[in-house]
C-alpha cells in the first residue's frame, strides 16, 4: 500500500484504521469503539478501553521474552558516567517507587510533580506514576521556582519528585533550593517530597516532609499495574501560551500509545531490540514521547544523553554515541546540528566515528533551516527527515514515513501529514488557500488519538485558544502554506510565542516579568533571529516618568528579573530602554515591524502607525545592540 493510501484510509475511516492500530498495545479490556464525538468539538479516544501505560512500557516486554534485553543506556558526558538497564531492571525499579508512592496514599488520579535533570531515576518517576494511574507533570529543569510553583498551583499535585541537582557545563544547577522556595510560593502544598540524592550534591532534606529516595523504598511491596480507563490522563505538560499562565496539556493514556506504537516503525523506521536515541529532555514533549514512551512501548533500547551536543566534551560526542550503541534512528532539534557545524565546519568529528548503524536522522521542534540540513546530510550521508509537531499533540502532524515507504525529502518541508492528520492552510475568513499561498495552518476537528483532548481543569480556555478561531478546526498557531504535492511549509507562529534553542517561549510571560520592574512604565519582547538558537529574545523597556537612574543598571536588573523569574532556559540577555514604542493609532504595539527592523528585512510602514518617526528611534536603539547584525 502507497503512504497516501494509508492516509486517506485514516481520515475517511478513522474509527476502522485506529481500531487496527490498537492491536499493537496490550489491553486490559480492549476497545470496542474507538473515537467518541457525543462531546464534540471535544473528542475523545478509546474511553470504553482499560489499560496501564507502564505495563505496555515494561512489564510485557518483561513477560514476551525481552527481560535481559537493555532497555535504557545512560550516558552522561557531564558526570562520566555509563548506564544500563534491562527491562527486567528498569521494571522492578520503577515497581519499587510505585509501592512507596502508593504507601504514602498515591494512587489513580493524583498529580505528582517531577523536576528532574536527565537521569534515569526521571523516567523511573515518571513510569511509576503510570504504573499507578497517577497524573505525572515533569517541569523542565530549566525553569525557576516561580514557573514551578505555577505549575504546583495549577496541576496541586500530592507529592514532587525532585533530584538534589542538575549538571550543567560549568556549574551545578541546585534544584532543592529551587523546590523548596517554588513550595513556598505555592498556595498549594504536596504532602511529601521524594528526593534523589545525587553524587555531585548531596542536598538538606526538610523534616517531615522531604524523604530519600531509596529510604523511602525500604521495605514496601512492588506495586502492580492498575488498569485505567482509555481517556485517563496519563501526564499534564505546560506549556507557553500568549501569557505568563502556561497552558496544562492533557496527554490521554490509550490514544497516545496507539500513536506513539504506529510511529515507532512507520516514521522513525525502527524494530524492536534497536537502539533509538532522542537528544531532548524529558521536560520537553520530545521527551516524553521519544525518550521514555514510545522507543519503551516499542520494546526499542533508548538512550538517555545527559549531555549537550558541544563542549561535553566536543563536537563529536553525538557521534561517539551513535558509534558506541549502535544507534539506527536519532532525533534532535536542529540548533543541536546549529552548534555542532560551528564547531566542526569540515565534519572532522564525523568522520572520526562509525556512523553507518544510522538510517537516518530526524530534526524537529523548530524550523530546520536548509543550510544545517544540508551540512548534515552531506556530512552524515544520510536522509535528513524535518518532521513537525507541538506540545499538544504528542506526536508528528506532518512527516516522512521512513519505514512506510520513504517519500521524496523537501529541503525546507517536513513533508506530508501523518495518519488522522487533516491538514488545512486558511486565510483570515477560514476559506482554505490555494496552493502555495501563506495561511493560518489549522487541522479538521477531530485530531486522531494521542493529541490533547482538553487543557488541565480550563476548558475555556482550550475552546478559546484552538478551537474558537476557525469551527470545525484546531488552529496549530502555525503559519505556513502547502505545495502541488501535498507537502507543507512551517513558516513562522502567529503568536506571540517564540522558538529558542528549540524550546518554545512566550513573550507575553516575559513581558509580563518586566512590567513588573518598577521603573518600567511599559515594554514589549520580540524573538529576534538568532544563527544558533533560531530565535532570540530581545525587550524594549520604556521607563517611568521620573526615572533618572543610569539604563544600563535598569537593563542589567532586568535581564536579572527574568532569569529569577522564568528561567536561564528563557536566554533572555538583550534589553535597551526606549522613549516610546510604536503603535497603531488603537494602541497596538507593532511587534512584527519591530521584528523586521531588527532582522535588516524588508518593511511597509504599518498606515495603521501612530507616529512613523518612532520606528527610526527603535532602529537606533537597536543598533547599540549590533541589530540588524551582518
Ligand atoms: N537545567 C538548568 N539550566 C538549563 C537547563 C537545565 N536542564 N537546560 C538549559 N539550561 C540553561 C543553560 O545552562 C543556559 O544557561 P546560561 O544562560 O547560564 O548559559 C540557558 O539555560 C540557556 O540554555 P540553551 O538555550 O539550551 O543554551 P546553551 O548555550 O546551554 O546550549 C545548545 C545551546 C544549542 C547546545 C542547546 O540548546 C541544545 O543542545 N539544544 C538541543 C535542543 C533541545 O534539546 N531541544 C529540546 C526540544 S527538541
Ligand atoms: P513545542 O510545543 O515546544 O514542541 O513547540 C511547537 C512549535 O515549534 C510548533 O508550533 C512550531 O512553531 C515549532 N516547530 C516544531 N517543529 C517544527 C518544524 N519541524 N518546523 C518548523 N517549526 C517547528
Amino acid at each position: 500500500m502507497r503512504y497516501a493510501d494509508l492516509h486517506r484510509r485514516s481520515i475517511e475511516d478513522p474509527e476502522g484504521f485506529w481500531l487496527e492500530q490498537a492491536q499493537a498495545i496490550d489491553w486490559v479490556k480492549a476497545p470496542e469503539r474507538a473515537l467518541f464525538d457525543e462531546r464534540a468539538p471535544i473528542y475523545e479516544w478509546f474511553k470504553d478501553a482499560r489499560l496501564n501505560a507502564c505495563w505496555n512500557a515494561l512489564d510485557r516486554h518483561v513477560e514476551g521474552g525481552r527481560a535481559e534485553q537493555v532497555a535504557l543506556i545512560y550516558d552522561s558526558p557531564v558526570t562520566h558516567t555509563k548506564q544500563t538497564y534491562t527491562y527486567r531492571e528498569l521494571r522492578d525499579r520503577v515497581a519499587s517507587l510505585a509501592g512507596a508512592l502508593k504507601a504514602r496514599g498515591v494512587g489513580k488520579g493524583d498529580r505528582v510533580v517531577i523536576y528532574m535533570p536527565m537521569i534515569p531515576q526521571a523516567l523511573e518517576a515518571m513510569l511509576a506514576c503510570a504504573r499507578l494511574g497517577a497524573i505525572h507533570s515533569v517541569v523542565f529543569g530549566g525553569f525557576a521556582a516561580r514557573e514551578l510553583a505555577t505549575r504546583i498551583d495549577d496541576a496541586k499535585p500530592r507529592a514532587i519528585i525532585a533530584a538534589s541537582c542538575g549538571i550543567e557545563p560549568g556549574r551545578v544547577v541546585h534544584y532543592k533550593p529551587l523546590l523548596d522556595g517554588a513550595i513556598e510560593m505555592a498556595t498549594h502544598k504536596p504532602e511529601f517530597c521524594i528526593i534523589y540524592q545525587r553524587e555531585q550534591e548531596v542536598a538538606k532534606l526538610t523534616e517531615g516532609r522531604d524523604l530519600d529516595w531509596h529510604e523511602c523504598q525500604y521495605g514496601v511491596e512492588s506495586a502492580e499495574c492498575t488498569p485505567v480507563e482509555g481517556d485517563h490522563p496519563l501526564y499534564i505538560l505546560y506549556t507557553s501560551g500568549t501569557t505568563g499562565q502556561p497552558k496544562g496539556v492533557i496527554r490521554a493514556t490509550a490514544g497516545y500509545l496507539v500513536a506513539l506504537a504506529w510511529t515507532m516503525k512507520n516514521h522513525y523506521n525502527v524494530n524492536p531490540g534497536e537502539v533509538f536515541w532522542t537528544a531532548s529532555d524529558v521536560g520537553w514533549v520530545v521527551g516524553h514521547s521519544y525518550i521514555v514512551y514510545a522507543p519503551l512501548l516499542h520494546g526499542a533500547t533508548s538512550v538517555v544523553f545527559e549531555g549537550k551536543p558541544v563542549g561535553t566534551p566536543d563536537a563529536g560526542t553525538f557521534w561517539r554515541i551513535v558509534e558506541e550503541y549502535g544507534v539506527v534512528s536519532f532525533f534532535t532539534a536542529p540548533t543541536a546540528f546549529r552548534a555542532i557545524k560551528r564547531e566542526d565546519p569540515a565534519g572532522e568529528m564525523v568522520a572520526k566515528y562509525d556512523t553507518t548503524s544510522l538510517r537516518a536522522l530526524y530534526l524537529a521542534g523548530e524550523r530546520a533551516d536548509p543550510d544545517t540540513v544540508l551540512w548534515a546530510q552531506d556530512k552524515l550521508k544520510l536522509p535528513v527527515i524535518d518532521h513537525w509537531w507541538q506540545t499538544e499533540t504528542g506526536w508528528p502532524i506532518c512527516g516522512n514515513p521512513q519505514g512506510f515507504e520513504k517519500l521524496p525529502v523537501k529541503i525546507g518541508s517536513p513533508s506530508v501529514p501523518m495518519p488522522g492528520y487533516d491538514v488545512r492552510v486558511l486565510d483570515e475568513g477560514g476559506k482554505p488557500v490555494a496552493p502555495g499561498e501563506l495561511g493560518a495552518i489549522a487541522i479538521r476537528l477531530p485530531l486522531p488519538p494521542g493529541t490533547l483532548p482538553n487543557l488541565w481543569q480550563a476548558e475555556e480556555r482550550f475552546l478559546k485558544s484552538y478551537l474558537n478561531t476557525f469551527p470545525g478546526y484546531y488552529e496549530t498557531g502555525d503559519a505556513g502554506y502547502v505545495d502541488e504535492d501535498g507537502y507543507l511549509y512551517i513558516m513562522a507562529r502567529t503568536d506571540d510565542v517564540i522558538n529558542v534553542a528549540g524550546h518554545r517561549l512566550s513573550t507575553g510571560a516575559m513581558e509580563e516579568v518586566l512590567a513588573s520592574h518598577p521603573d518600567v512604565g511599559e515594554c514589549a519582547v520580540i524573538g529576534v533571529a538568532d544563527e544558533l538558537k533560531g530565535q532570540l529574545p530581545l525587550g524594549f523597556l520604556c521607563l517611568n516618568k521620573g526615572v533618572t537612574r543610569d539604563h544600563a543598571t535598569v537593563v542589567k536588573e532586568a535581564v536579572d528579573l527574568v532569569r529569577e523569574r522564568i528561567g536561564p532556559v528563557a536566554a533572555f540577555k538583550l534589553a535597551v530602554v526606549v522613549e516610546r514604542l510604536p503603535k497603531t493609532r488603537s494602541g497596538k504595539i507593532l511587534r512584527a515591524t519591530m521584528v523586521k527592523i531588527a532582522n535588516g528585512e524588508e518593511f511597509a510602514v504599518p498606515a495603521t502607525i501612530d507616529d512613523p518617526a518612532i520606528l527610526d528611534e527603535i532602529a537606533a536603539a537597536l543598533n547599540t545592540l549590533g541589530y540588524p547584525c551582518g
